[in-house]
């Protein structure tokens, strides 16, 4: 049976004290709801619509993003949580097979958890995924008797007696599409916050002698984001479990709490990752690569055998084929590196490509900006940049060539040519020492 998507990201997010909506907050270089689509995604939803509300127009934006197929839906007045829901019933109510609710601001929920919920449906018309909670605070409490959910009862509106209940309620709801709009459209809000309650559809399910459901999963997984101290601390789960994930995957992590991976990180077996390096999105590693210590990585491919950092800094578009060395305070954005091509210490390489083998010196620097318009440097292969040159964009080095050090190329040095660019040099003999005895009887005639 297909599966489709409500993602619930209408909320505020009051408590974030922050002018962007929630849902768009970072985790692990990503927006918290692309966390939750991202875990979705494993369903194969075949339609996911997200309910917008707070900031719509950056949510929509966002979700288009992530997912150019997603629908959002809005809701221009938060009156709960059934009511958010009942805002995709014009999208999703021709449609046959079941609907998993997410929350936007759940960001750690894990596929299996998803894929456990979706079975459980053969079971149970309605099923819930809830979790034993170490401290229950204001979470809804699950009403159960054995295996069958009676209800749940928000926190408000509980008897001490349903407080003292530790099973809670996480919010995501699996049900049939059809009978999910029918429950949701019979809600009320008499209730203490006067909101459309969702988990109502339980107690309504079962009225209609329907039967609920509970799977349950590690409370890890259901943590919520409602504030910046949160959202740290959801940023600390991500990692440790990527972390540990990168580990049994065949990677070796030298220093692995000081690693920072972001939501879409691949990299392959048996690479190496030094201490303190950080993954923004879009980066690939492929097997055996080296990323060593410090290094910054963002948008960019890593090849088989190559070796990065340490200190290194590798900006979006920036495209590394095998055994490429990239050595210390070395910034690449933007371009395209071939086989082999080595560009050791102290350099900016931006907008450009570099033949296989070519050897980049020290101090290198793509002048790309002319303050107005960015334009490419075109290198060889086999080609030796000499120390300190500058490549003035738009020019091109060709196979084979040479740059001396020091120069500044301005224009394009041919095939197998020594482009030679600088003043030349001439020598002063015993002008130092002279110059130094004159500098020494100043100082002293200053004291
Ligand atoms: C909800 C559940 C509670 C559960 C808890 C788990 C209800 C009534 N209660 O409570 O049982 O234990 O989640 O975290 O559902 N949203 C909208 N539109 C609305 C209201 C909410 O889009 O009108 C979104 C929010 O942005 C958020 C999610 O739905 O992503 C949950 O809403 P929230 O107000 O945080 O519900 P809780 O009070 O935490
Ligand atoms: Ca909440």
């Amino acid at each position: 049976m297909s599966v489709s998507l409500v993602i619930l990201a209408a909320g505020q997010g009051t408590r974030m004290n922050s002018d962007l909506p929630k849902v768009l907050h970072t985790l692990a270089g990503s927006p918290l709801l692309h966390h939750a689509m991202q875990a979705g995604r494993a369903l194969d939803p075949l339609q996911t619509v997200v309910v917008a509300g707070h900031g719509a127009e950056a949510v929509t934006k966002a979700a288009l993003a992530y997912d150019e197929d997603a629908v959002v839906v809005l809701q221009h007045e938060q009156l709960g949580t059934a009511h958010a829901v009942a805002q995709a019933a014009p999208v999703l109510s021709d449609m046959s097979g079941d609907i998993v609710i997410l929350y936007g601001d759940t960001p750690l929920i894990r596929p299996e958890t998803l894929e456990a919920l979706r079975e459980a449906r053969a079971r149970h018309a309605v099923v819930v995924l809830g979790f034993h909670a170490a401290d229950p605070g204001r979470y809804g409490r699950l009403i159960t008797d054995g295996d069958e959910l009676h209800r749940i009862v928000e926190f408000k509106d509980a008897t001490p007696e349903e407080r003292a209940i530790t099973l809670c309620n996480s919010g995501l709801i699996c049900a049939e599409g059809k009978l999910l709009f029918e429950l949701v459209a019979q809600v009320g809000n008499d209730n203490a916050a006067g909101e459309y309650y969702l988990p109502d559809i339980i107690g309504l399910a079962r009225a209609r002698g329907l039967s609920a459901g509970v799977v349950l999963c590690d409370e890890a997984e259901t943590m919520g984001v409602n504030t910046r101290t949160e959202l740290a601390r959801a940023e600390a789960a991500f990692q440790s479990r990527a972390r540990a994930e990168a580990l049994e995957n065949g990677i070796t992590l030298t220093a692995p709490e000081t690693v920072f991976f972001a939501l879409d990180t691949v990299v392959g077996r048996d690479a190496v990752i030094g201490p303190n390096v950080i993954f923004g999105p879009g980066v690939t590693v492929e097997s055996g690569a080296e990323i060593r210590a410090f290094c910054h990585l963002e948008g960019c491919h890593i090849s088989r055998g190559a070796t990065v950092g340490p200190f290194a800094r590798l900006r979006p578009g920036a495209e590394l084929a095998e055994d490429v060395h990239v050595g210390n305070f070395v910034e690449i954005k933007n371009a395209i590196l071939d086989e082999g091509v080595k560009v050791g210490h102290l350099t900016y390489i931006g907008d450009a490509d570099v033949g296989e083998f070519t050897n980049i010196g020290a101090g290198t620097v793509t002048c790309n900006y002319d303050g107005v318009m960015k334009h490419r440097t075109k290198i060889g292969k086999n080609a030796f940049i000499g120390s300190d040159t500058m490549l003035v964009a738009p020019v091109s080095v060709g196979d084979n060539a040479m740059t001396a050090s020091g120069s500044v190329i301005t224009e394009d040095v041919p095939a197998e040519a020594l482009g030679l660019a600088r003043a030349r040099q001439t020598n002063k003999p015993g002008l130092a020492a002279r110059l130094r005895a004159r500098l020494l009887q100043i100082k002293a005639s200053r004291s």
